[in-house]
């Protein structure tokens, strides 16, 4: 009778996978603040990518961690990139079979941390960060990527890139845009996740979580820039941001269960003072319930082994 009358029912074609292929390793590292998620190598990310294929998992979304990073971020359009070389790879061995989704942002690959190029003053300049943006999804066009995910937060940055997409024979490749992103402090295990080398904060470009209308503002852009899909990040933290943005958007909307938040499950599961598997499926069942489309969520393939 329960399952009768649930209103929300997760499904495998919900979930969207984070991973991390870093270069200058030899086997898989394990994430200390992220237990179970691991920065892969070319060969491990295959394998872990099958694994999630086969469970059903139909999309997954890549991040790079270079071994060098300079004040651009060169090696994030370079096509010997290790973010280009893992999405060339993965459609490789998979062709269409799972989406193959690459974070376009600089932060993993400038020596600064930020998400794009910074001013002499320290400030992170929009409009050259946004060419750079270009030049970054267009690489990953190449290499195979059927969606670019810009997730810095320029002004601007979808319709950019959705003209360097078209104006380079890239029309079909799709836009999931990172709208409403708050400045967070849930992101911290993440920039262990890929080597972070911020210091400071991303106060200027990403929003203030003490806010909501800016979030509506930035996902009627991104619509009208031309975005197939829009995301509020966090997930937990933000599902009245979420709920609103659910009613208003004229696209999908996803929402982005974030490292910090995976890791406060982890580590109240590790101690004992949470069930584990019911509070991870209450999480995403509640984000559901707000109104996301798609969740992006490193329980993804875990999850869709239940489902
Ligand atoms: C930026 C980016 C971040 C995350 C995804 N893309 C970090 C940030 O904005 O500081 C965080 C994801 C997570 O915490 O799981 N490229």
């Amino acid at each position: 009778m329960r399952e009768l009358t649930a209103e929300t029912h997760l499904h495998r074609s919900d979930l969207i996978y984070p991973m991390f292929v870093a270069e200058g390793i030899d086997s898989p590292q394990e994430i200390s603040s992220m237990p179970g998620q691991y920065q892969h190598t070319l060969d491990s990310l295959v394998k872990a990518v099958e694994e999630a294929a086969n469970a059903g998992v139909l999309c997954v979304d890549l991040f790079g961690i270079p071994t060098h990073k300079d004040a651009t971020g060169s090696q994030a359009w370079a096509e010997d990139g290790i973010l280009n070389k893992g999405v060339a790879r993965l459609r490789q061995e998979f062709g269409d079979d799972v989406l193959v989704m690459a974070d376009t942002c600089l932060d993993e690959f400038t020596d600064h941390g930020h998400c794009g190029v910074v001013t002499e003053d320290g400030r992170v300049d929009n409009d050259p960060t946004v060419e750079l943006y270009q030049k970054m999804a267009v690489s990953q066009a190449r290499a195979g990527a059927h969606i670019v995910s810009p997730s810095g937060m320029m002004d601007g940055q979808i319709s950019a890139i959705r003209d360097a997409l078209d104006e380079n024979g890239f029309e079909d490749v799709a836009i999931m845009a990172y709208s409403a992103k708050y400045a967070s402090a849930f992101y911290g295990p993440f920039r262990e996740a890929v080597d972070s080398s911020l210091k400071g904060d991303r106060k200027t470009y990403q929003q203030d979580p003490r806010n909501f209308r800016e979030s509506i503002k930035e996902v009627e852009l991104d619509i009208a820039e031309g975005a197939d899909m829009v995301m509020v990040k966090p997930g937990l933290p933000y599902l009245d941001v979420l709920a609103a943005v659910a009613e208003m958007s004229t696209v999908p909307v996803a929402s982005y269960q974030v490292s910090g938040e995976y890791a406060m499950i982890e580590a109240a599961a590790a101690n004992g003072w949470i069930d584990r598997d019911r509070i991870i499926m209450e999480s995403l069942s509640s984000i559901k319930r707000a109104g996301a489309d798609q969740i992006l969520t490193y329980y993804a393939v875990e999850v869709a082994k239940k489902l």
